[in-house]
């Protein structure tokens, strides 16, 4: 439930942000915000200056406790909100056949808006206690059933860019739509969101992917992205037998990203998940065509798709955030993505490949400005620049319940080592827990101080 929030708030205390992948910016200092943006920063010592000053006499002044620290909100830029239900469920099986047997069949239901409403009304809350601030959310082939998760987000304040999903090839399930009427829904989806008005959320041109959508589907949905100058997100090259397929039905094309481009769908507004085995030329087509890449190391071991190379895609100068990938992967937050990128890498380092592991200060750039740049939002999240919207978790590390222990006198002394410790700490062992509140354009959306 949204809580009325004060117009202008001063955070005082330990701050960690990004300000590129390997430039994790942590000191003691303050954030004033006020309708919502960051208005200015600096030291600990500027704050004093300026609030004995009288500089803040008209703002809720939040001094932070010395376990307390501030970074920015969460980003997920890629998940499917319809398949929380089945988080959990049929990951025994490769993605084709997971996809007709467990996905399909629970998408199908989203006919039913009550359901739908239901389901999301819980998805958007989950997101948000998990701290994610942000997410790009694919919803089903369904306008009116996603017009609920639009719904949700704006109920619950989460910056929300969503897709009603688009597919025109036949399926066991029967899910899936003519190409007229589909290319006619989709339009009406983007208007109704349009019309909301909301500076938080927008609509996303959604192809499920090129299993699901024949090129006359696809160019009639680049075209439609174009005019309304919307972003579009697909998945790309996540397991063996679907770059197979996708190439068996595309005889003209050599690579899977050819089939994208054929249909003008690669630009700088579009976001493909996975990517998990792209060859050398697409290693070179996405970033000349500005796409980013979503990278979702849960769901690309536990549908065993493949380990996905993430340092080989960000060194092809490729813009790379974090998706958690509901329900292909098991878990809706964020911090598992930063661990499982680790992970993930770390099992490429140690099979011999050249591209070393991401740390955990680049897992979380990737998790938040990263993942900002990659949906295109940099200008507006991601970090603590003056003038971006203020997104942010309050985080707690010793809070009641958590897996935290405090073992007085272990942690350093001086305050900057002290910090980063902290915030290593909640990146490798925290949770929802510990995440005491989330503000979301200065408004706060969960406190449990
Ligand atoms: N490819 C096409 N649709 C999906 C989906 O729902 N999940 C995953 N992981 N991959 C897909
Ligand atoms: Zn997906």
């Amino acid at each position: 439930v949204v809580t009325m929030t004060d117009k202008n708030i001063v955070f005082v205390g330990i701050i960690a942000s990004s300000s590129s992948l390997d430039q994790l910016v942590i000191s003691s200092g303050y954030i004033a915000v006020q309708d919502g943006k960051i208005t200015k920063t600096g030291s600990s010592k500027e704050f004093d200056t300026l609030e004995k000053a009288g500089e803040f006499s008209n703002y809720k002044v939040i001094k932070l406790s010395r376990d307390q620290f501030i970074i920015p909100g969460f980003v997920d830029c890629h998940t499917h909100a319809p398949q929380f239900p089945n988080i959990g469920l049929g990951l025994d099986r490769p993605l084709l056949e997971w996809l007709a047997k467990y996905t399909f069949p629970l998408e199908k239901k989203y006919s039913d808006t009550d359901f739908a409403a239901k389901v999301y009304d819980q998805v958007v809350q989950r997101l948000l206690k998990n701290g994610t601030t942000t997410a790009c959310y694919f919803g089903s082939l369904h306008v009116d059933g996603t017009l609920e998760l639009v719904k949700s987000a704006v109920k619950h304040r989460q910056r929300a860019l969503i897709g009603k999903v688009s597919m025109n090839k036949e399926n066991d399930a029967g899910y899936y739509n003519d190409t007229k009427k589909e290319l006619e829904e989709v339009e009406t989806f983007i208007k109704k969101v349009l019309a909301y008005q909301n500076e938080l959320v927008e609509p996303v041109v959604t192809p499920r992917f090129a299993v699901s959508c024949d090129k006359e589907l696809m160019d009639g949905l680049a075209s439609i992205a174009k005019k309304y100058n919307c972003r579009i997100q697909s998945h790309i090259s996540e397991n063996l037998s679907e770059i197979e397929y996708v190439l068996e039905t595309n005889p003209k094309c050599t690579t899977y990203g050819d089939v994208y481009d054929e249909s003008g769908i690669l630009n700088e507004k579009c976001i493909m998940a996975h990517a998990v085995h792209l060859t050398d030329k697409e290693l070179s087509l996405l970033p000349k065509k500005g796409v980013s890449v979503a990278h979702c190391p849960a769901s690309n071991t536990r549908l065993k798709s493949g380990l996905c190379p993430v340092r080989r895609i960000i060194n092809a100068n490729i813009t790379v955030g974090l998706g958690t990938d509901v329900s292909g992967g098991d878990n809706a937050s964020i911090l598992d993505a930063i661990r499982r990128t680790m992970d993930v890498s770390m099992c490429l380092e140690m099979q011999g490949s050249p591209d070393c592991a991401l740390n955990w200060k680049e897992a979380f750039y990737l998790a938040t400005l990263g993942g900002a740049k990659a949906l295109n939002l940099h200008h507006k999240i991601g970090n603590f620049e003056v003038g971006k919207d203020f997104d942010a978790l309050l985080i707690d590390v010793y809070s009641m319940g958590g897996q935290i222990d405090k073992y007085e006198g272990a942690l350093p002394t001086t305050t900057d080592e002290y910090a980063v410790e902290l915030l290593q700490k909640f990146i490798f062992v925290g949770d929802d827990r510990n995440i005491a509140q989330v503000y979301v354009k200065g408004e706060k959306v969960k406190d449990i101080l």
